[in-house]
């Protein structure tokens, strides 16, 4: 199974557009020790050939330019993408935007649970994604879908199981104390495998906490991408950059007793891999004392074209 990671930054991307934090200047500045990031997104493939998109990007036009395996096929025909479906891990706008870069008539698989597929059909703007070609998939809370497009299997089977997260930023309803809204459904973490009991592994962008449930489900696992958002629970406020927490956004950070990285020490995981990371993150700094922390732990920071092979 191969994995290209197409993007590695949350929402905004790395730099973001508005923002002059120090982490967010040393991108605009071009230091080398700050890569810029386009916004969340994996390629998986079991051949090289046919391609699915774990979340659509909103830079997924820069992503594809940036990525030949998924440019149309010289040989094939006038129209013509290796990008065979699209799983989506939530409805966020850095999850979905970049389904609207898909259209123009490609034959597609979108796959999303009930909960995200209604709110891209409450979305007239999504029509462009004509049904006629891009078939909607809903996918079923623990238990494995093999994903197939055409008729034909593409070797990947996931399985989607609920996270502890939130409902997307834009939907929040403030009337809905404590949950805003949340439901089953509108945050998920994804298993992809390649065969029954072949290799297999986890992407999960967006979480607010590893409870008991996913630290069983992430237990011996060989391969996590998980949400790398923030580093600091107050880094955003500490900034001057905004008056949100991590967990008032649905995301557990990297650092502290209740972090990701103490989380995941206990479990036994081959190789983790942070995606997601926020503009105002400085574990994006290489050589900085928080990325230090972070690859001391065992934890890697993804970065936009990293391949992983499985
Ligand atoms: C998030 O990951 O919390 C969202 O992408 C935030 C946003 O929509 O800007
Ligand atoms: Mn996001």
């Amino acid at each position: 199974m191969l994995i290209k990671v197409l993007g590695s930054a949350a929402g905004g991307g790395f730099p973001q557009w508005n923002c002059n934090a120090a982490t967010s200047r040393a991108a605009w500045a071009c230091d080398p020790k700050a890569a810029p990031r386009t916004q969340t997104s994996l390629a998986v493939s079991s051949d090289g050939v046919a391609w699915v998109l774990l979340d659509a990007s909103p830079d997924i036009r820069q992503q594809i330019a940036a990525t030949p395996e998924l440019q149309p096929r010289p040989d094939g025909p006038p129209r013509n993408s290796p990008i065979a479906a699209v799983v989506l891990t939530s409805a966020d706008v850095d999850h979905v935007a970049g389904l609207l870069g898909l259209r123009e008539r490609q034959p597609l698989t979108l796959c999303a649970t009930g909960r995200v597929l209604d709110v891209l059909a409450a979305d007239s703007i999504f029509n462009v994604l004509d049904r006629a070609y891009v078939s909607r998939r809903a996918l079923p809370i623990g238990e494995a879908l093999w994903l197939e497009h055409d008729g034909a299997g593409l070797g990947i089977e996931i399985e989607a199981f609920v996270v502890p997260g939130k409902i997307a930023l834009y939907r929040e309803n403030a009337s809905e104390a404590g949950t805003l809204g949340t439901r089953v459904g509108d945050t998920i973490g994804l298993e992809v495998s390649e065969v029954a009991g072949g290799p297999s592994f986890f992407y999960i962008p967006c979480c607010a906490a590893v409870d008991a449930t996913l630290a069983l489900r992430l237990s011996g696992a060989p391969l996590v991408f998980f949400d790398g958002t923030l580093f600091r629970d107050t880094e955003l406020v500490d900034q001057g950059l905004s008056d949100k927490t991590g967990r008032h956004m649905g995301h557990i950070s990297m650092s502290g007793p209740d972090g990701s990285i103490a989380a995941l020490a206990r479990l036994d995981v081959g190789r983790r891999i942070f995606v997601h990371m926020n503009t105002s993150n400085p574990a994006l700094i290489e050589g900085s004392p928080e990325r230090g922390e972070v690859e001391r732990a065992g934890w890697e920071i993804a970065w936009d074209g990293m391949e992983v092979r499985l």
